[in-house]
């Protein structure tokens, strides 16, 4: 782990990897065509004089939406992602880490400048809130995906809005079936983490709960019927 924080800290500049730390509460408020994968491969031969927005239009937004917002099945939203916690994923799979035929392909001709200049220009997209849904959600798996939220200190890290911050991603409004399939991932460790922390939240928690925390999290903050 030591090892990769390194990489990560000599490759983009950053100095210290920050250590988990408490969300402060107030202070925030399948498959395209591989052909898109190739097309985004050869992303870092573009010339610099290119920005990272048009590159994320013409590379990224085909499978991510061009707002940040995907609708392509277990893609992951990024609008509204820290560029901190992008950075460190787009490195896990350029070095191979985290695996994923799509990204792998996109990231491993990316150079230092990419990381950062993709990871920033992500930073800056706003969050974009899932599209209403034509079903209000299930009350029952509502109240038991918040209960399981605060029994599990999800809020914790993630904040009690599900922002994120630094390397922590935002996963309010994040699809359900990406949410699912990272927490099963991080679950029995075919997702390995940029550090421990999710292994260790998850490892003991019943896969049943965990997509009804992915069922929860993905419609936060849709009011819960019954509530006021
Ligand atoms: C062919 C579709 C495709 C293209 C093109 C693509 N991505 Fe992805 N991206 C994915 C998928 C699928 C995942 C989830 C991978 C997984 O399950 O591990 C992902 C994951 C990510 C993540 C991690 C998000 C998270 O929440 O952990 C980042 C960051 C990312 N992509 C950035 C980019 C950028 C920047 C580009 C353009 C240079 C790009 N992607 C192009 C499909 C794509
Ligand atoms: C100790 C802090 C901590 C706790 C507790 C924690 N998380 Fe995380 N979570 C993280 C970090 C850090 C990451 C980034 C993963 C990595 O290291 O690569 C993450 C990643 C995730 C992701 C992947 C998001 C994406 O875009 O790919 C999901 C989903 C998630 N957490 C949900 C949860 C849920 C649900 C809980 C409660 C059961 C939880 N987390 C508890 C720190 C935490």
């Amino acid at each position: 782990m030591r090892g990769w924080a390194a990489g990560l800290a000599s490759c983009t500049g950053v100095l210290a990897l920050v250590v988990i730390s408490p969300h402060s509460s107030g202070q925030e408020k399948t498959r395209k065509a591989g052909a898109v994968a190739s097309r985004a491969a050869s992303a870092s031969a573009g010339p610099a004089a290119v920005s990272y927005a048009q590159r994320f239009a013409g590379l990224c937004a085909a499978c991510h939406g061009a707002n940040g917002r995907s609708d392509m099945p277990l893609t992951p939203v990024l609008a509204g992602q820290p560029s901190f916690y992008s950075i460190t994923q787009l490195f896990l799979f350029r070095e191979g880490r985290r695996s994923n035929e799509a990204m792998t392909a996109v990231a491993k001709t990316f150079t230092d400048d990419d990381m950062r200049g993709f990871s920033e220009y992500i930073g800056t997209l706003p969050p974009v809130p899932a599209p209403p849904s034509a079903t209000a959600p299930d009350k029952a798996r509502m109240d038991k995906g918040r209960a399981l939220a605060q029994q599990h200190k999800c809020v914790f890290c993630h904040g009690t809005d599900f922002s994120g911050g630094q390397q922590v991603p935002r996963i309010a409004g994040q699809r359900e079936d990406y949410l699912k399939m990272s927490l099963r991932g991080f679950h029995d460790g075919t997702r390995p983490g940029y550090t421990q922390a999710m292994t260790a939240a998850v490892s003991q928690i019943p896969l049943e709960d965990l997509d009804t925390l992915a069922y929860y999290v993905a419609r936060f903050p849709a009011p819960v019927p019954g509530d006021k």
